[in-house]
């Protein structure tokens, strides 16, 4: 049985609070939470098959070009060796965002450093990847010297996402206080833990794949037309994966290896990408150039704002790093003009990583709108709450719930903000020179279609089963907190089972939409379940009262009494409707911070750090609230340290690994506070709640680069702000 709700309005029934069994917003731990630090859970690779060969990549050396030819004969000799694969299929990624062109047949074209051109299958691992190093590969290269290899110096393209309304030239003319800043933001390594892995297993009709992906629902899609086959004929299961940060959205080439490698040996293939593989070859933030221009009149409320980017990506490839998209409403201001612009580069396939767009987008924002704040001499708190519109001043729209000003004051209250301290070099500590600053966060809302079958059985248990997956984020909790709360069961009593595809279609992870989509599916579900027991029972739904297992009332009743013998089961269908004309979504945020910087070293040391979120319903105090660390640490990294760094003679890429890619160390992260507003956004999702974990590393840069400006007094346009970086712009 299926039940579906399109969701065409608000829902403002807020059902989530009206039931009894008082288990949603709880910080219940995960449930597979002990089971993952202690090591037990079986990750995409750790799968065990009988007989299962190992597969090793081989990689261009070399920059643009193509392979002539791949001589097999030698490695196929080696010990252990069952089998050499260049199957074109494997060596293309398919395009992000696009389901499934088989690339042309042919010798592989080579478009960046690093790109898997071949598979090398052995008994072991080791002969795999010893023969994988001793492939005689002929190819062809380009002289790099005439390759487009700098973003900053290639011609452009036009990209999505552009507006222009009034005439920012002449705001920023007749403008009382402006400001016009160049920045630039380095490229980011999405950096999941677990390396891409992938076991394939072939029976000759249908194919089983173990893997480390974020979206089976949609990559069930990619990977049987890449391989031309029938959907049915394909399972995938990704039962855990240890983070993806958008590296997994897509199928990457591990896995279609191992699927062609099964298919052609008739035995199970294992493929796990080395560590510096996955840097070389899985998709890549693309570092951005931005100028922002900001015209505030004598109110300091702003008639002018513009944003303009260049990015970069491969030719041929669709996605553009969206930096503008929450530029496009954050504030105010009638003379708008936002671009972007593209530029084509040979590096890696710049995708989704860690919150796409915003991530660079906002920073530059925030730094700029403090520098607007110092020109005026307000407080940049006040500047910020001064230029919050009442509508989305792009489309026009009206927003769904909309919580930064609320984040903007609790966070300044809770932080102990204090804006006579905005002049810089006020705090010093020895070598030592202290400062705060603060930034604004948005991060787009979006909801996707998911299904999820939800079981109750007469015992008093539900199951609960999607292909959506849990990538670390606390999908496996929340829903049973959703299904235990609806059903009345205490959510031990409920079974979550996620990432296979033989279950419904769920939204899979991504973009952070997968809680509030794959929540509103099991809520529509149990809505359903609970309507038949409201029937069974005799009673109006409204009036069922669930709790414990059992069926409130005068003399209460056990689900066995009112169902008899069999299970009831309902697939929730929830599909996004009109709503998404109708408003415009987003969560909000506040950062504050603290930093010491060394006058003699530049080393920046982020000693507080405070974030403000609203992001609607909140469906577990303890994962959110995780998700808000997590997101908050991200952003410490895209602040001071992290930064994918190419080698401007060949393009290829020259920190492929986690000691010289630095990602924030413990070291580097202080005591996090985190202040979640409840909030309910009923136009959001059919549970009222909004994406979280994105949203905390959207701005949190900012915050710190002017930090650091009311520290030393160093102004820092360029990210990461390096000690380097910091000394070179600090005053005498
Ligand atoms: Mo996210 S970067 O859409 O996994």
């Amino acid at each position: 049985m299926t039940a579906h709700f399109r969701q065409d309005k608000p829902d403002t029934r807020n059902l989530l609070d009206t039931f009894g069994q008082g288990v949603i917003g709880k910080p219940m731990a995960r449930p597979d939470g002990l089971a993952k630090v202690t090591g037990t859970v079986p990750y995409a690779a750790e799968y065990y098959f009988v007989d299962c060969l190992k597969g090793f990549l081989v990689t261009a050396p070399f920059t643009a070009g193509r392979v002539k030819a791949i001589d097999k004969t030698g490695a196929l000799a080696m010990d252990g060796v069952v089998a050499v694969i260049d199957d074109p299929r494997m060596t293309v990624r398919p395009a992000q965002g696009t389901s499934g062109e088989a690339p042309e047949q042919g010798p592989a074209e080579v478009a960046y450093h690093g790109q898997p051109i071949a598979v090398v299958v052995a008994e072991s691992f080791e002969q795999a990847r010893h023969a994988a190093r001793c492939l005689g590969i002929n190819y062809e290269a380009l002289d790099p010297a005439g390759l487009p290899l700098d973003p900053a110096a290639v011609p452009t393209e036009p990209g999505r996402g552009s507006m222009q309304a009034g005439d920012l030239a002449h705001a920023m003319k007749k403008a009382t206080h402006s400001v016009d800043l160049a920045f630039t933001t380095e490229g980011h390594a999405s950096a999941a833990m677990e390396p891409h892995a992938a076991i394939a297993e072939w029976d000759g009709k249908t194919l089983t794949v173990h893997a480390s992906l974020q979206m089976p629902n949609y990559n069930i899609a990619e990977l049987a037309d890449a391989l031309d086959l029938a959907e049915d004929d394909v399972r995938i299961v990704a039962r855990y994966v240890g983070g993806g940060f958008g590296s997994k959205l897509g199928l990457s080439q591990e896995t279609l290896a191992a699927c062609l490698a099964a298919m052609e040996t008739s035995r199970p293939v294992r493929v796990v990408m080395a560590r510096r593989q996955v840097f070389e070859t899985v998709i890549r933030r693309s570092e951005t150039h931005q100028r922002l221009r900001l015209a505030a009149d004598a109110e300091s409320r702003l008639i002018g704002f513009g944003h303009e980017a260049r990015v970069s990506n491969l030719p041929g490839e669709s996605f553009a790093e969206p930096v503008l998209q929450s530029s496009a409403f954050l504030y105010g201001g009638e003379n708008r003009l936002l671009q972007l612009e593209i530029a084509r580069v040979h590096r890696m396939t710049a995708g989704s990583v860690r919150a796409p767009g915003e991530a660079v987008g906002i920073p530059t924002l925030e730094v700029a709108m403090d520098c607007l704040a110092e020109t005026i001499r307000i407080d940049p708190v006040e500047l910020r709450l001064r230029n919050i519109p009442e509508k989305d001043p792009g489309k026009g729209l009206p927003f769904t719930a909309h919580g930064l000003a609320e984040c903007l004051t609790r966070g300044a209250a809770a932080f102990g903000w204090d804006s006579t301290l905005r002049s810089p070099r006020r705090r010093l500590d020895g070598e030592w020179s202290i400062g705060t600053g603060m930034a604004s966060a948005a991060r787009v809302h979006n909801v996707a279609e998911a299904k999820a079958r939800v079981t109750l059985t007469p015992d008093g248990t539900a199951l609960v089963q999607s292909d959506m997956t849990d990538i670390g984020t606390g999908t496996y909790a929340i829903l049973a907190q959703i299904a235990g709360e609806m059903l009345g069961l205490a959510p031990e009593k409920v079974l979550v089972e996620l990432g296979d595809t033989a279950f419904p279609r769920g939204p899979g992870s991504g973009g952070s939409w997968g809680a509030a989509s794959i929540g509103s599916a099991v809520s529509v579900a149990c809505e359903d379940i609970r309507r038949t027991l409201a029937e069974c029972a005799g009673c109006d739904p409204d009036g069922l009262t669930l709790r414990d297992g059992l069926v409130d009332g005068p003399s209460p009743r056990s689900f066995a009494e009112i169902l008899g013998r069999e299970p009831l089961s309902v697939v929730g269908h929830y599909e996004p409707g009109a709503i998404a004309d109708d408003y415009t979504a987003s969560s909000f945020g506040a950062f504050f911070s603290e930093v010491r910087v060394n006058r003699h070293t530049g080393e920046t040391r982020v000693s507080r750090m405070l974030g403000a979120f609203a992001f609607g319903r909140v469906l577990n105090a303890r994962t959110a609230r995780s998700q808000c660390i997590g997101g908050m640490t991200w952003s410490i990294g895209a602040a001071l340290t992290e930064a994918l760094l190419f080698d401007p003679v060949d393009g290829h890429l020259v920190n492929c690994d986690l000691a010289e890619y630095h990602v924030p160390v413990h070291r580097d992260v202080p005591d996090l506070d985190v202040l979640m507003l409840e909030e309910r956004d009923p136009a959001a999702s059919a549970i009222q709640a909004k994406g979280v974990g994105e949203l905390a590393m959207c701005g949190g840069p900012g915050a710190i680069a002017n930090a650091i400006y009311n520290a030393c007094g160093a102004r820092l346009l360029d990210f990461p702000m390096t000690p380097d970086r910091v000394l070179a712009a600090m005053p005498d």
